[in-house]
Formats: C-alpha cells, sequence, structure tokens
C-alpha cells in the first residue's frame, strides 16, 4: 500500500541565500513512511524541525534535498485536504463560533443551509450548540481549541497536521480536550501529525510516537504505542504498558534535551 504521507531522505537548510547569512541546517536525512489513518506524535527539543516537517507537508516550504510526497505524489504546494492545528485556535475574531465552523465549508461552496447544519451537528459533538452565535473572545481557551477541532473536521481533511495544538490549555481543560478530540477522531481515523511537547499527551493519544534529536533533526527512534483502542485517557495513565512505553521514549528524548 501506498504511505499516505512519506518522506525520502529529506533535508532542509534555511538561509545562505546572502553572504552573510548563515545557512541553518534544519532537518537532517528523514526517512519516514505514515500509513493512512495512522494517529503518529513527534516530539523532540525546541528547535529540531518538528514545524519545519509539518509545514512541507503542508506544501508551505520544500525540502532542500529528498522529496515529500502523500499518496505517492510529490507535494509541490499548499492542499486543500490538510487540515493544520495549532496552539493559538486561529479562529476569525468577528465571525460567530458557527460561522468559524463555516468557514472551510464557505470556500467550498456549500449551500448555506447544509453549512449551518454540518456546524451545528459539529458543535454539538464538542458540546458547544449552547456558543454556537458566541464570538470567539467570549469562549474560554479550550472551547476555542474545540471549536477550531469542529472548524477542521467541517472539511474532513484526509491529513491532519497538529503543532502542539493543545500546548496553551492549562491541564484539567487540556485532558478533557485530548479525550473528546481522540473520540472523534476514533469515529473516522484520519491520519494525524501531532507535534507536542507533553511526552504523556504523545503516547495516551498515538499509534507510534517519533523522537527527533537537537538540530539537525533526524529521527532518533520510532516506537509502536502497542495500547488498544478505544483508549479511556482517564484511566489509561495508570496503566502499567503506558507508563513503561512513556518510560521508554523518554530514555530516548533526554539525551536530546539537555
Ligand atoms: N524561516 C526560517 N528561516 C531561518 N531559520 C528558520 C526558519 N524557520 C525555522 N528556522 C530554524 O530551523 C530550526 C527548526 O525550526 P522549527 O521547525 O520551528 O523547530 P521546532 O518546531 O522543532 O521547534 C530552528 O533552528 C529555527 O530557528
Ligand atoms: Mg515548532
Amino acid at each position: 500500500m501506498t504511505p499516505a504521507v512519506e518522506l525520502k531522505d529529506v533535508s532542509l537548510i534555511f538561509g545562505g541565500g546572502h553572504p552573510k547569512e548563515e545557512p541553518v541546517l534544519a532537518v537532517q536525512d528523514i526517512h519516514l513512511a505514515i500509513p493512512a489513518g495512522q494517529f503518529i506524535s513527534v516530539v523532540g527539543p525546541s528547535g529540531c524541525g518538528k514545524t519545519t516537517i509539518l509545514n512541507m507537508l503542508a506544501g508551505l516550504i520544500g525540502p532542500t534535498k529528498g522529496s515529500v510526497m502523500r499518496h505517492g505524489e510529490v507535494v509541490d504546494g499548499p492542499s486543500r485536504d490538510i487540515g493544520y492545528m495549532l496552539a493559538r485556535s486561529g479562529l476569525s475574531p468577528w465571525r460567530t463560533a458557527r460561522r468559524n465552523v463555516e468557514l472551510g465549508l464557505e470556500f467550498r461552496g456549500v449551500p448555506k443551509a447544509e453549512r449551518r447544519r454540518r456546524a451545528m451537528e459539529l458543535l454539538g459533538k464538542l458540546r458547544l450548540e449552547g456558543f454556537a452565535n458566541s464570538y470567539p473572545s467570549q469562549l474560554s481557551q479550550g472551547m476555542r481549541q474545540r471549536v477550531a477541532i469542529a472548524r477542521t473536521l467541517a472539511i474532513d481533511p484526509d491529513l491532519w497536521l497538529m503543532d502542539e495544538p493543545f500546548g496553551a490549555l492549562d491541564a484539567q481543560t487540556r485532558l478533557t480536550v485530548q479525550a473528546e478530540f481522540l473520540e472523534l477522531w476514533y469515529e473516522t481515523p484520519r491520519t494525524v501529525i501531532f507535534v507536542t511537547h507533553d511526552l504523556e499527551e504523545a503516547v495516551l493519544l498515538a499509534d507510534r510516537v517519533l523522537v527527533m534529536t537537537a538540530r539537525p533533526g533526524r529521527i532518533k527512534s520510532d516506537t509502536i504505542v502497542d495500547i488498544p483502542r478505544p483508549r479511556v485517557i482517564d484511566e489509561l495513565r495508570f496503566d502499567p504498558v503506558f507508563r513503561e512505553t512513556e518510560h521508554r521514549i523518554w530514555e530516548e528524548l533526554r539525551g536530546e534535551i539537555v
């Protein structure tokens, strides 16, 4: 089967275009194949190139060497069937929650009544139906991130790129949003690349966890998380297999972050 995502010998150098500018080798020799529907987490020290890899997959920047492919085709520009979520929700402040969820559907020319129906259904799944007419400034951080999830679900992207999406949430809210997101993902598993600083989060959510080295970022280890789904996050945190997996990955990671 052709992988949903494939990086073949990918390296990327920033800058160096100007004689006074030192080129920066951000990522080096990345080899990675991700089957469709896999949930993969990526952890690694700050500046090791995690965001750079997501940006290459989103078609925002090209590799200096090697090739970045989706479903066997070289990525050569931005694509509509990718959802990109960041720590900041990126909601339009002048649109209500519902109209934020409708945004991608508007771009696709979905008729108004259908857009509205779909947006309300998704807000319902994220327990936000009572906030459909609220503006982002009237919502908590956690609610805003849930609206951002609903907005991404609305366009049902084939690939989710998530760059520390829950990083700005407090610990309690984070647990709730993680559980909700996991449940929704499990209904229709799409390929997810989830970058996080939180190792526990990485293991709880993913089928597989990559550890990257300090810059230049290379893949240091690639571990399968052998824990069945559906997973109940608040119970799983005390599960011995979970703890053992997290510990093993921590051993790989700790050498890179000192
Ligand atoms: N546009 C850019 N120009 C020059 N250097 C960059 C640019 N974007 C990122 N970098 C450098 O590339 C490295 C990897 O960055 P990034 O992918 O953002 O790391 P991470 O997301 O893992 O923290 C960092 O050293 C960063 O300073
Ligand atoms: Mg980053």
